[in-house]
């Protein structure tokens, strides 16, 4: 008789720990194949190889960039696979073709992409099933497939993008994001001292959130909630798009040779505003957060408002700073993961929810909507954090760093929670619209007003 070993406690844990894992990383990689799956199965072939605007790539080409990516990394390196398809990923890489080049690519048809697609997959389920979970920095804590999974839900925010460009009759559908209430206050005092920013224990954290290093924060004082579309209409209105004071030279001189007057996808019918919102025509809701602003214009109003942008630096204190114990969490509601409670993520609504919609969101200081509606400009540029190391891959932050970019932080409505986290961080050109972007306020506190 072969003598069975009795499996230690500890042993047994560690299994459960590393099922536990696998079957996370496998749920957050069909729910980011779902999203990329109901994108492009909403429009037909024609619909997903023509190109909606300069600024974006045919749907079919995100749709096998991801899949192409999944290969690389999971396939390919995590695996140590033979290729899927090695005749392709040149195709696909982001660097080599521009994406108003794209359409123009021998690329795969839509039913090309989608077998190319399933057969990654199934290969990377089953990679999944035979590899340690530890022992390699890329794979520690199932690192490498959170990756994918945050990299196609991002290519799954730009698809949204592309379908809120395309000209045609609605073909998404969600119900409505839940009604606003009145915030007891329009801003509050982020008191003044140090506080620990970006993480080295996050474990899907990517290379630029980290590591973790210690800020010096002056006081501040930031909107309890993001600018509103009956905010930026008083802008608007008061003539804010003609007057050069309230514009940096560059917006400015950008903002007329555009021809630029409102928020982009806003429309003057008559005598009121509406919003074109995926092939829907609405009246402009005055109490949703304005979205689809540059940098340019939310640094106008703010300079019409009297008051200024945030820095990236005292976004994140408001965001994660608990002043009850000097911690920095991951969330403004503490370290659990976004619920429906907290938050508009995950393009479970097709528009940023009307503020104070979000109470259990809300931060220990009052400020409400940090995580999901709209994506937040800072004033910041695009920089490493002290100690910044490359992982896995430079093209992923590095090469971008400097400051052409600005730093986005937050989320939107279309951002899923898998790559929304009080430390995330997005950046794009400062003149770009098209993303699912609006902003807060914040100023300076005076002497006398610290609190
Ligand atoms: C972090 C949103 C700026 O879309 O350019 C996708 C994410 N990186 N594929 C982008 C990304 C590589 C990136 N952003
Ligand atoms: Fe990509």
């Amino acid at each position: 008789m072969t003598a069975v070993s009795q499996p230690s406690p500890h042993a047994d844990a560690e299994r459960h720990g590393t099922e536990r894992l696998r079957s996370r990383v496998a749920e957050a990689l069909a729910r980011s194949r779902d999203r990329s799956i109901a994108l492009t199965d909403a429009v037909d072939d024609d619909d997903l190889v023509r190109q909606h605007s300069k600024l974006m790539s045919p749907l079919v080409w995100d749709l096998a960039h991801v899949g192409n990516q999944e290969e690389l990394w999971l396939v390919r390196d995590v695996g140590g696979r033979d290729p899927v398809r090695a005749d392709i990923d040149e195709l696909y890489d982001a660097f080599k073709h521009a994406r108003s080049d794209r359409p123009a690519l021998p690329l795969l048809e839509p039913a090309e992409a989608r077998t190319y697609l399933h057969q990654v997959r199934d290969k990377v389920l089953d990679v999944l099933d035979h590899t340690q979970l530890e022992g390699r920095t890329l794979v520690d804590n199932a690192f490498a497939f959170g990756m994918i999974a945050q990299h196609e839900q991002q290519h799954d925010e730009t698809m949204l993008a592309t379908h809120q460009l395309r000209i045609g009759e609605p073909v998404l559908h969600a119900p409505p994001p839940p009604p606003g209430a009145a915030l007891p206050a329009a801003e509050v005092l982020v008191p003044a001292g140090r506080f620990t920013m970006g993480t080295s224990t996050e474990p899907w954290a990517l290379d630029n959130e980290r590591p973790a290093h210690t800020v010096d924060v002056p006081a501040f004082f930031v909107d309890t909630a993001p600018v509103s579309n009956g905010d930026y209409l008083r802008f608007l209105e008061s003539g804010g798009y003609d007057d050069e004071r309230w514009w940096s030279a560059e917006g400015w001189r950008l903002i007329r040779d555009h021809a630029i007057h409102a928020p982009r996808f806003w429309e003057h019918d008559g005598d009121r505003w509406e919003r074109l919102r995926f092939g829907v025509r609405e009246p402009l809701n005055p109490r949703e957060p304005v979205v689809h602003v540059s940098f340019h214009e939310a640094e106008a109003y703010a300079a019409w408002a009297g008051r200024r942008l945030p820095t990236e630096v005292e976004w994140e204190k408001a965001a994660r700073h608990d002043p009850a114990s000097g911690r920095s969490r991951r969330y403004p509601w503490g370290d659990d993961d976004p619920t429906v409670e907290h938050a508009n993520l995950g393009q479970r609504h097709l528009q940023p929810a009307e503020v104070g919609a979000y109470p259990a969101g809300a931060s220990p200081l009052g400020v409400h909507q940090l995580i999901g509606d709209v994506w937040e400009w800072t004033s910041s540029g695009f920089h490493g954090y002290p100690g910044f190391t490359v992982f896995p891959y430079a093209e992923y932050s590095q090469v971008f760093f400097g400051a052409d970019y600005k730093v986005l932080r937050g989320g939107s409505f279309g951002t899923d929670a898998v790559t929304c986290r009080g430390t995330f961080r997005n950046w794009d050109y400062p003149i770009r619209r098209q993303i699912f972007a609006g902003f807060r306020c914040a100023r300076d506190a005076r002497l006398g007003e610290l609190g």
